[in-house]
């Protein structure tokens, strides 16, 4: 057997037996020699990049590259689904489907799974991409992640249309998120609320090893294409279920309403016992040509709807609305309950958010309120019971115009709901949150700090804020309780290790509100130093590309106070890295020496920021707009039609993703 027919061979292997294991929940072989396999073949692919397959098996296990996502645009909008929670609403759905067909039809009752919708694309039996829904229209390209997903196939098997697209629900298990939130519990990061914002934000990392790492799961359930196999909705996911798919057992085919309502009642109770979560029932015509005679509305199908089950409710007693401030000075209030049982737990406090909410619900103190958890993990006040008014209610909840921990006047940004603290250079609980943001593993990663112990330190005047950490000593730290010289050292190695953090890690960790990981990368390769950032423009910040008014201002913002800019120097005196590291910048070639190109459009290769990085590396310059100067525009799918006239009349030429990659392939 030649080498390519082995790794063939243990490529269909694998695939089988993730099916089985995945998809089926029905192993054949054991953990270890499913692993054994998997080794094998990484082996041999290492050995062979010549025979490299994008679908591959070994693909699984995700890459530590980071990216932006590219946005892709959806052949088929992405619609939603017009909700309900009452039966009569499902009794008019049925009514209005049986007076537009005249005919019979059937409805396919299936649950409304509460993840993040997915569209993946098949071509000639392999996953081509996977997009989140976006805005509807367009979605973010999250395929490397989606490849991490054990029970969706990259290959299919049996007899599929060349070209399909199939959508579904991603989603986090209740035990995969409940462990996951422990885990982030021990490590002081926030908490997830649900299992849908888990899914989603673990879709949208980017490092798709973590994303590996975070055992989501996927059910399909909308089919799309020009040959699918027969006009039966339900019918065609049973024959998707063959090409490898794991669909939902618990579809079933009504043929009355009283079908449908057993379906709704029957869920309603049973869905408790279910691995994901899940918010409803989705109603679904099931002739493919029955639903085209209905049609869609401009937002949704006429053809479908979705029945929410009532979330759990319970009502409760106000008794007081505290405050508090977070790292960017927001200040969120929170409600004070008289303890209440609730979908199993005991609740006593919920968030209301902003000062609007407070006021939408015309709260008064002791007023009866009704509590929600609705697969939320904090739960939510949505409303107040009137009629239980009496003379033990106290005075309308007003918002407070000072911070709670400093004193400080409040303010509210135009746009914004929240309120913010303006005292940013003293209020503990600013400077706290700064100082804890520095330390987070994404940031400088420094160990042996968790939330307490800057709290301690604090409190004991170690330190005001993040250059007081390099100045800390053995001494200082021993000096605090429960501080061994041993723990002692090992939080200064730590902050001695953090001295190497790159230098868009550093700008993350600063804190400059709306610089995120990704963005903080961003500026680092626009302005590979921090003085270069520190004497940028508005105008030089907004012509770089993916960097918004909002963000621009906010960076000439943080660099006009001059305690921000004390910081910064302090930090660099103590030897942080404040400048790109030279061996990421070389050049690989000088191909596109004294070239200036716009980059423009949606690509299918590469991110843009992948693209401005090609161009730097081999010595082109990457220009915001279009001018006289412009020497090419690299265009993607979607080019604006202002940029295209424009390129137009300047005579400039427009070349393609795959013409840019030959030439810089060429000798
Ligand atoms: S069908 C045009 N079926 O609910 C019909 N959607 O507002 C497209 N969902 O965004 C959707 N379970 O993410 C469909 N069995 C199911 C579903 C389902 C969950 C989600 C989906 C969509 C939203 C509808």
């Amino acid at each position: 057997m030649t080498v390519k027919e082995q790794i063939d061979r243990l490529r269909a292997e694998l695939h089988r037996h993730n099916y089985q294991y995945y998809v089926l929940n029905n192993p054949e072989i054991s953990d270890k020699e499913f692993d054994n396999l998997m080794r094998e073949l990484q082996e041999l692919e290492q050995a062979h990049p010549e025979y490299a397959d994008q679908n591959s098996p070994t693909m699984r296990v995700g890459s530590d590259l980071s990216k932006d996502f590219r946005q892709i645009k959806h052949k088929y909008p992405m619609l939603s689904l017009g909700n309900t929670y009452s039966e009569a609403d499902v009794a008019d759905f049925y009514d209005r489907v049986r007076r537009g067909l005249n005919e019979d039809f059937e409805i396919c009752c299936e649950l409304k799974y509460d993840g993040a919708s997915i569209s993946l694309t098949y071509e000639n039996g392999q996953l081509a991409y996977a997009v989140t829904r976006g805005d509807g229209e367009k979605g973010d390209d999250v395929t490397d992640n989606v490849k991490t997903i054990r029970s969706i196939p990259l290959v299919l098997q049996g007899d599929y249309p060349p070209r399909f697209e199939i959508r579904g629900e991603i989603l986090m298990p209740w035990t995969v998120f409940e462990e996951l939130n422990r885990e982030r519990e021990a490590r002081e990061e926030p908490l997830f609320a649900n299992p849908r914002n888990a899914a989603s934000g673990t879709l949208k990392l980017q490092n798709s090893s973590v994303v590996a790492s975070r055992k989501l799961d996927a059910y399909l359930y909308y089919l799309l294409g020009e040959q699918l196999p027969s006009d039966g909705h339900y019918e065609n996911l049973q024959v998707a279920a063959g090409w490898g798919f794991k669909i939902s057992t618990h579809m079933k085919k009504a043929h009355s309403l009283e079908d449908i309502m057993d379906y709704i009642k029957y869920w309603d109770t049973e869905r408790k016992t279910l691995p994901v979560a899940t918010d409803g029932i989705v109603l679904k015509v099931n002739s493919l040509r029955q639903q085209q005679l209905l049609g869609y509305t401009a937002k949704s199908p006429r053809w479908a709807i979705a029945y929410k089950f009532q979330a759990e409710r319970a009502c409760t007693r106000l008794d007081k609305v505290t405050y508090q401030v977070g790292r960017t000075g927001a200040v969120t209030p929170v409600a004070n309950l008289d303890p209440v049982l609730l979908a199993g737990t005991i609740v006593k406090r919920a968030s209301l958010h902003n000062a609007d909410i407070i006021e939408g619900l015309d709260l008064h103190l002791g007023d009866m309120v009704y509590v929600e958890k609705g697969g939320e993990i904090i739960p939510k006040i949505t409303g107040v019971d009137k009629a239980a008014r009496g003379l033990h209610t106290g005075e309308k909840v007003k918002f407070i115009t000072r911070c709670p921990e400093c004193g400080s006047p409040l303010i509210r940004y135009e746009g914004e709901a929240a309120h913010y603290c303006t005292n940013e250079t003293d209020c503990p609980p600013q400077l706290k949150g700064k100082i804890e943001h520095f330390i987070s593993r994404r940031a400088m990663n420094i160990d042996g700090l968790g939330p307490e112990t800057v709290d301690a330190f604090y409190q004991a005047g170690l330190i005001h804020d993040a250059a007081d950490l390099y100045g800390l000593t053995v001494a200082d730290i021993t000096r605090m309780d429960r501080m061994g010289v041993r723990s002692a050292n090992n939080i200064l190695r730590s902050i001695d290790n953090s001295r190497n953090v790159p230098y868009e890690r550093v700008l993350f960790a600063l804190g400059i509100r709306f610089v995120g990981e990704s963005v903080a990368k961003t500026i680092a390769r626009s302005f590979t130093d921090i003085d270069k950032l520190a004497s940028a423009t508005l105008e030089e910040l907004k012509a770089t590309n993916d960097i918004g008014d909002k963000i621009a201002e906010s960076i000439v913002n943080y660099f006009d106070k001059p305690a921000n800019r004390q910081l910064v120097d302090r930090l660099r005196q103590a030897g942080l890295q404040f400048s790109r590291n030279e061996t990421e910048e070389t050049p690989h070639s000088d191909k596109l020496s004294g070239l200036s190109i716009v980059i423009s459009g949606v690509f299918r290769h590469h991110s843009r920021d992948e693209y401005k990085e090609l161009i730097e590396r081999n010595g082109g310059k990457n220009a915001g707009s279009i001018s006289s100067k412009t020497s090419f525009i690299l265009a993607g799918e979607n080019m604006g039609p202002k940029k295209l006239e424009d390129a137009r009349k300047k005579g400039i030429r427009i070349m393609s993703e795959d013409e840019f990659l030959a030439m810089l392939q060429e000798q």
